[in-house]
């Protein structure tokens, strides 16, 4: 489903504009180099850890996301590297974060193949994880001191967002206000700090600079809803880790707080304390694919990404906000 209540005011899938990256396709191998560099480590099993799990598959979305922000923002190819360096760092924090998420949820499938966590056990994980976050700020550091509190703030929400949604597991009261704070703060708090400081980082004005905040955060709840959905759609060999992760970790994604809305048998089942397993697991995750729900938190993540569509108009057109404006659809649209 193509989003088009919007697309009057900017184009989206013009044919230069759907290999969406072509643009900062070169600024994009800059990263990926660097990037790989600031994996290694004097000691090897760090390097190793990095590595595995980086070179491992990722979207590089937030990278992506903020070289065409600062592009699209004007930014001049004299300062990219400053625009570089955010992506990495950036990507870097979300590295880190994966390492230590799957030593909290136990995850033992990322990406297709054993987590970290799985391969290398606890310990190494998560030192593996403190070393990715202190290479994001070993990198931020040389930044005005206004951009390094953001990038902070960003991390400081991701903390709060992976300990409000362990406060909420299996609370069948959670509501959709519960669950927009939780991903707000888990998620889309780095895309809209990405947008602000790729803005910043062009020389936007304030406006602008607000504008692919806003932008970012809109971005961000689009990304973590669909992937709630793919989470119960599946299949696993699409989204690399087993199907229905979320309700066996009773963690209260977008299908959860919806069945337990509007399904009283769902919201039943998914009582504060009990873990679903066998039969009643299967039986629960049928009741979520039922696909009124699915089109209801598709249209939530339509939703977000209308406003970031309508945000988008603020920037001049160009090759970067065309590329901006399908990476933005391609939210509702992707199957993996
Ligand atoms: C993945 O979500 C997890 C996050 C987006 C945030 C995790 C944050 C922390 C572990 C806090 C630590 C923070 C820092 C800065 C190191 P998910 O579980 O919905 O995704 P998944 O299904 O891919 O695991
Ligand atoms: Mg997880």
């Amino acid at each position: 489903m193509k989003n088009q209540q919007t697309a009057g005011a900017v184009a989206a899938s013009t044919s230069e504009a759907r290999d969406l990256a072509l643009p900062v396709k070169a600024d994009l191998l800059v990263t990926e180099q660097k990037l790989s560099r600031l994996l290694d480590s004097n000691e090897a099993l760090i390097g190793e850890i990095c590595h595995y799990l980086v070179d491992g598959g990722g979207k590089r979305l937030r990278p992506l996301f903020i070289l065409l922000v600062y592009r699209a923002c004007g930014g001049v190819s004299e300062k990219i590297e400053d625009a570089i360096d955010a992506a990495i760092a950036l990507e870097l924090i979300h590295s880190a974060t994966l390492l230590h998420d799957d030593i909290i949820d136990g995850g033992l499938l990322r990406r297709g193949k054993p987590s970290a966590f799985a391969r290398y056990g606890f310990a190494p994980s998560l030192v593996a994880g403190d070393f990715l976050f202190c290479r994001a700020f070993e990198l931020c550091g040389r930044f005005e001191e206004r951009l390094v509190r953001t990038a902070a703030q960003a991390c400081i929400q991701l903390t709060e967002g992976e300990v409000m949604e362990g406060r909420m597991r299996h609370n069948a009261a959670a509501t959709i206000d519960d669950y927009i704070a939780v991903i707000t703060r888990k998620t889309a708090s780095l895309f809209a700090a990405g947008g602000k400081v790729a803005a910043d980082l062009a020389g936007a004005d304030a406006k602008t600079i607000t504008a692919m905040e806003t932008l970012g955060l809109a971005i961000g709840l689009a990304f973590q809803m669909i992937d709630d959905l793919l989470d119960v759609l599946g299949p696993e060999e699409k989204i690399g880790k087993p199907v229905g992760s979320d309700l066996r970790a009773g963690i209260i994604s977008l299908p959860v707080v919806l069945g337990v809305q509007h399904n009283t048998e769902f919201a039943r089942n998914f009582r504060a304390g009990t873990r679903l397993e066998g039969a009643d697991f299967d039986h629960a995750l049928q009741l979520m694919r039922d696909p009124v729900m699915i089109a209801r938190g598709r249209a939530l993540a339509t939703a977000q990404v209308a406003r970031a569509r309508d945000l988008l108009a603020q920037l001049k057109p160009s090759i970067y906000r065309d590329s901006l404006a399908a990476l933005i659809d391609d939210q509702i649209d992707r199957e993996d």
